[in-house]
């Protein structure tokens, strides 16, 4: 046998020796793709997990189910390692009412639309109102947090991955036109979680895809993100109505809690808004954009106890900061306990309720266009 062929068959027994429990650990070794069981959903589909390994000390956990995020072990300044990404040990958790969408992607339209009603090309169309009054995250259990996508890994050099892919079919969730969706997360040495989004379409519809993870810094199940410091390069925000549907303004952040210009402590002026309707952080930003730019950094959180920072970079309209207001003790992997703003998402994407906003970045897409999204999570330390 030729090194080729051996480091070949090397890998493929490796791959094997994966599937087994608890032997899989030791022989991870990074640049490798390790698949996993992750237990089966409610009607009987396997599903399966990944973990990517960057040479930088991070290593990625993502599930087909809801082609998702599912872990983030993280070194600090010191060089410990946690978990710092909430989700579930297995596929029933992600299928659990305790799920609150932990590091899914969200989707055909993350977020909120009003009455959860939009017009395309003078026809009206009717989502679900999952949470009434409103439209959010897709929808009902075919939304795309729900769904097993396929998986196919990659290896390259400095970078490994998985590209997941489903075929929405036309009327899902009552949204039009089949739509053909890949999610790619790479890795690479450089601790760049790197997330890519696309779409076709045959009819016209309307796309927002994003992820969802929530992070905690300290460790997810730590009991608060209040001293977290987090950065926002947005000058404004959009507004939003007491059901948490925008008013159509662009308002300025100066002198509000939102203003994040300068890395400022959560927990510093989060109380002002615990009585608002958005009951704490719960806001879309519009992030700052030279004419023309494509990708730019968006958001820095950093944990000024464990030196573990999270940069987010996307070519996005929009960032939702939520800060975890809806948290209510539940139990999530590995014994954790996900406390009320215990955890915060950064989910890059266009602006809530855009179908029915039409000065605003446009939602659509047509049959020959490709919807495209960039958002790179980036881990170090200072
Ligand atoms: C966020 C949204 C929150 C809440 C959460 C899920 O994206 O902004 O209002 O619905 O998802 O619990």
């Amino acid at each position: 046998m030729n090194m080729c062929a051996l480091r070949a068959s090397w890998r493929r027994w490796r791959r094997w020796l994966a599937l087994l429990p608890a032997a899989a650990s030791p022989l991870a070794a990074h640049g490798e793709v390790v698949v996993r069981p992750f237990g089966a959903t409610s009607d009987g589909t396997p599903v399966q997990s990944f973990e990517l390994r960057s040479a930088g000390g991070l290593t990625v956990r993502l599930s087909a189910l809801g082609a998702a995020l599912i872990g983030v072990d993280a070194p600090d300044r010191s060089g410990k390692v946690a978990d710092v990404a909430f989700g579930f040990d297995d596929a029933a958790g992600y299928e659990s009412d305790a799920n609150q969408y932990f590091g899914v992607t969200t989707g055909r339209y993350a977020n909120r639309i009003a009455g959860g009603r939009f017009v395309l090309d003078g026809e009206t169309y009717q989502l679900a109102l999952n949470n009434a009054p409103n439209h959010l995250h897709g929808g009902g259990p075919r939304a795309l947090s729900k769904v097993t996508w396929q998986a196919k890994t990659f290896e390259k050099p400095q970078q490994r991955g998985v590209k997941f892919s489903y075929v929405s079919p036309d009327g899902e969730e009552n949204y039009p036109g089949t739509l053909q969706i890949e999610v790619t997360y790479a890795l690479n040495d450089a601790n760049e979680l790197r997330i890519d989004y696309a779409a076709r379409t045959d009819r016209p519809t309307i796309v927002n895809l994003t992820n969802h993870a929530y992070f905690n810094l300290a460790g997810a199940g730590s009991p608060t993100i209040n001293d977290h410091v987090l950065t926002l390069h947005a000058d404004r925000y959009t507004p939003v109505d007491d059901t948490l549907i925008p008013t159509g303004e662009l308002a300025s952040v100066a002198g509000t809690p939102l203003d994040f210009r300068q890395p400022t402590r959560i927990g510093d002026r989060v109380d002002q808004l615990t009585a608002t309707p958005a009951k704490g952080y719960d806001h879309n930003f519009v992030i700052n954009r030279d004419a023309g730019a494509g990708v730019v950094r968006a958001a820095e959180l950093y944990d000024p106890q464990s030196g573990r920072v999270l940069t987010v970079f996307t070519d996005q309209p929009g960032v939702q900061f939520y800060g975890g207001n809806f948290l209510n003790g539940q139990a999530g992997k590995n014994g954790k306990v996900y406390a009320y703003r215990s955890g915060c998402c950064l989910e890059t994407q266009h602006y809530p309720d855009s179908p029915n906003k039409p000065d605003w970045p446009s939602v659509v897409l047509r049959p020959g266009q490709t919807y495209a999204h960039v958002c790179t999570y980036a881990f170090s330390v200072r």
